[in-house]
């Protein structure tokens, strides 16, 4: 098969990419990537040269050029990763959100439409039901909760999926939509909350804390991710939304002490800081309908998971620190030369 992964340069991508040259040596991979601050090349230098794979760097939402890349290499099979992605920045500037995230989505449809794409996937978010409360530890999201967004970016998020259902509906277009929870692990940029405590505790800054720290989060290793959607676009049923979750539901709080403990630095580093605008409380995917269907199951516990991810950072620290200082952005041209 050939495949395009769009932000395929950014955290969950760049594990997508390393995950299929490894299980699926003989499928192709082509990675699509605008390289905006997220995309990070040197996150898959160790495959850069990889006989079945290589890079385009582009924007998802230049609709020509979208096309044009379609015709001239007849994909297989699109999942689509490209997206804004930190809540954060959707507050302050929500227009790119919907640009790329919903028209961006739009332009890779109709490509894959026109083109006979055999499956599209639409790599989304538990963010789209919105926010359980914190003291009915009894609910959880599945697949029929109603779509219930917060924020610009889970707005815009909604509204990609809507579309992906709308073309398979009217045009009969083989797409599939996974709603994950939150996803931990290597390459994750350290803007995202458990890179950001690491990288900040480990240089003895303080750790911003929105509100009071007790907003949980379900956290699931980033491989079990990409297993959950590779097994999706070979089993999953065409039309259907399958949610990903592992049952690892902790507060930030939680996370935040585990940090600092691993690292051996005190609690003296958390600020308590103004909250974020209309931040969810709770989040928890209830993960029947993927473990029934397909029989996918996670393999990390998150105390092991968070523990080697935690050894990762430790072990890259080149890694982060050329995104701290903006050296990662130079790797494509020098790559390149252009
Ligand atoms: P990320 O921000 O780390 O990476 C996004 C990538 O998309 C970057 O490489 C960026 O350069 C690229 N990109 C942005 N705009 C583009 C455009 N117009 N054209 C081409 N490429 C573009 O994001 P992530 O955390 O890896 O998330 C990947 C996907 O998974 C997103 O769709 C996100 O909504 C979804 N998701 C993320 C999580 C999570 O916990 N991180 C959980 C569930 C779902
Ligand atoms: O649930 C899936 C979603 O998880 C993805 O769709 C998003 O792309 C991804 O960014 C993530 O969203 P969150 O908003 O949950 O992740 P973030 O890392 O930004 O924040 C996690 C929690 O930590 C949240 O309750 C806010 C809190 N936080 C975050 C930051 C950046 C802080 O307390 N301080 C911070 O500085």
């Amino acid at each position: 098969m050939k495949i395009l992964v769009t932000g395929g340069a950014g955290f969950i991508g760049c594990n997508f990419v390393h995950y299929m040259l490894e299980k699926h040596p003989e499928d192709e991979i082509v990675n699509l990537d605008l390289l905006t601050y997220a995309g990070n090349l040197e996150s898959l230098a160790d495959v850069a040269d990889a006989k079945n794979y290589h890079f385009v760097k582009g924007d998802i939402a230049d609709m020509e050029f979208i096309d044009s890349l379609f015709s001239k290499e007849h994909f297989d099979v699109v999942v689509n990763f490209a997206a804004e992605t930190h809540v954060d920045r959707s507050i302050t500037d929500p227009g790119v959100f919907v640009r790329t995230n919903v028209m961006g989505t739009q332009a890779l449809l109709d490509a894959s439409r026109k083109y006979g794409v055999v499956r599209y996937h639409q790599v989304s978010t538990d963010e789209v039901y919105g926010d359980l409360p914190l003291e009915r530890k009894d609910l959880f999201f599945t697949e029929e909760t109603p779509l219930h967004t917060s924020s610009p970016y889970s707005a815009s998020k909604a509204g990609s999926d809507l579309l992906v259902l709308s073309y398979f509906r009217t045009f009969g277009l083989p797409v599939t939509i996974s709603r994950c929870s939150n996803n931990y692990g290597a390459y994750q940029f350290p803007e995202k909350m458990i890179p950001l405590m690491f990288t900040r505790a480990f240089n003895d800054e303080t750790l911003p804390v929105y509100g009071t720290g007790e907003n949980v989060r379900d956290w699931l290793h980033v491989k079990d991710h990409c297993a959950a959607i590779d097994l999706i676009l070979r089993k999953g049923r065409e039309g259907e939304v399958y949610n990903i979750g592992g049952h690892n539901e902790k507060t930030n709080l939680e996370v935040i002490h585990l940090i600092l403990k691993e690292l051996n630095k005190p609690e003296s580093l958390i600020r308590f800081v103004e909250d974020r605008k209309g931040h969810d409380l709770r989040y928890a995917i209830d993960p029947a309908k993927i473990e029934r269907e397909l029989g996918w199951k996670p393999e990390y516990t998150f105390e092991t998971g968070i523990r080697q991810t935690i050894a990762w950072y430790m072990e890259h620290r080149d890694w982060w620190q050329h995104i701290l200082s903006g050296d990662y952005q130079n790797y494509f041209k020098k790559m390149y030369k252009i």
